[in-house]
């Protein structure tokens, strides 16, 4: 039917209150890799990862994972998924050895094997020469580290993650990845809800861009750049030059460039018809502007990320990029 897809969401609808959270959403996840789902704050991710771990009843629609009903048939769901990120439920004053034990008990692991368990993925994810001090004295990384294998107990089929890495600096961050690069190449589909869209450039095979409570765009990173066009940058050697080009550049391109006078370099986003480096050079010639530099950009995936979500219903901006949420200290 959905060939190996181990998540299919269709039409999915669900609302709190006057709040439309869920508005059609429709996903296949393949299975044996990342799935990245970025949107702006309140465009329903959470919501829709809640649906699938069961946490969350849908009003409408239907979602599978491995094959069973998220409704009909939770429990075999739930033997199939591991959910890690938000929802930390470690305790502090355990260790993190303890944490892990505790976990596998949770799942009717006999003792041995839940101890062995624990062992594994300590030394496997680098937390063993931490493993028997308290939880409470960990850093945040060591935390979500910990919290992310606890949810490895017992070899989930399919990870959901949401926002694995908010509030991580970049090292931490780096052993997230690499955390779940190796929990791929062992089989385990990875669904992971994130704020950077480099994480998801990073990671994720596959992309789906959520606004409204519905999948607006999907595919791979690059399917979703050769949506949008890239840019043009041109530096010039004499700031004199400036004006000059910009009209150059305005007129090619079809489009306003940004200026940074005190850069000497003006940039203009280009259309999916896309303006040819020799082509620019040509026309810088000809209005005898000397550039020190012209490159031709492909998007990058926050920019395919503001187009797509960048004009609100509600006239509000889109998200703030996740440099900005960082800076804010959301934790
Ligand atoms: N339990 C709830 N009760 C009421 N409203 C809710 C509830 N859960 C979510 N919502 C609302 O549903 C909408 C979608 O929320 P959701 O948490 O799924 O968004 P999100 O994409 O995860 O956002 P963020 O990026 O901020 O985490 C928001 O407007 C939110 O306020
Ligand atoms: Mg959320």
């Amino acid at each position: 039917m959905h060939g190996d897809a181990v998540v299919v969401a269709e039409g999915v609808r669900k609302r709190f209150g006057k709040t439309q959270a869920l508005d059609g959403f429709d996903l296949t996840v393949p299975a044996g890799a990342v799935y990245g789902v970025l949107g702006p704050n309140g465009a329903g991710k959470t919501t829709a990862v809640r649906v699938f771990a069961t946490l969350v009843r849908p009003d409408e629609g239907r979602v599978t994972v491995a094959g069973h009903d998220v409704v009909r048939d939770p429990a075999e769901v739930r033997r199939r998924i591991g959910l890690a990120g938000q929802f930390a439920a470690l305790d502090e004053a355990l260790t993190g050895r303890e944490n892990l034990r505790i976990f596998g008990r949770l799942f009717h692991l006999r003792r041995a094997v839940a101890h062995k368990r624990a062992d594994e993925l300590l030394e496997r994810f680098d937390l063993a020469s931490a493993a028997d001090r308290l939880v409470s004295t960990y850093s945040g990384g060591m935390r979500r580290r910990l919290d992310l294998i606890s949810s490895l107990i017992v070899s989930p089929l399919v990870l959901f993650m949401d926002e694995p890495t908010t509030g991580l600096d970049p090292r931490s961050r780096n052993e997230i990845w690499n955390t779940i690069r190796e929990l791929v190449s062992d089989g385990t589909t990875v669904l992971l809800t994130t704020q950077y869209l480099d994480e998801a450039d990073q990671l994720a095979g596959q992309i789906a861009v959520v606004d409204h409570g519905k999948v607006i765009a999907s595919g791979t990173p690059d399917t979703l750049k050769a949506m949008i066009g890239g840019r043009i940058d041109v530096v010039v050697q004499d700031s004199g030059d400036l004006e000059r080009a910009g009209r150059v550049l305005s007129e090619a391109a079809r489009s306003t460039p940004d200026v940074d006078v005190e850069q000497r370099r003006l940039s203009a986003p280009i259309g999916v018809d896309t303006l040819t480096l020799p082509a620019v050079v040509r026309l810088l010639d000809a209005a005898g502007v000397d550039p020190e530099d012209v490159a031709v950009r492909r998007p990058t995936l926050d920019e395919v990320f503001l187009a797509l979500t960048g004009k609100r219903d509600d006239g509000e901006p889109a998200a703030e990029p996740s440099v900005e949420k960082t800076k804010e200290g959301v934790s």
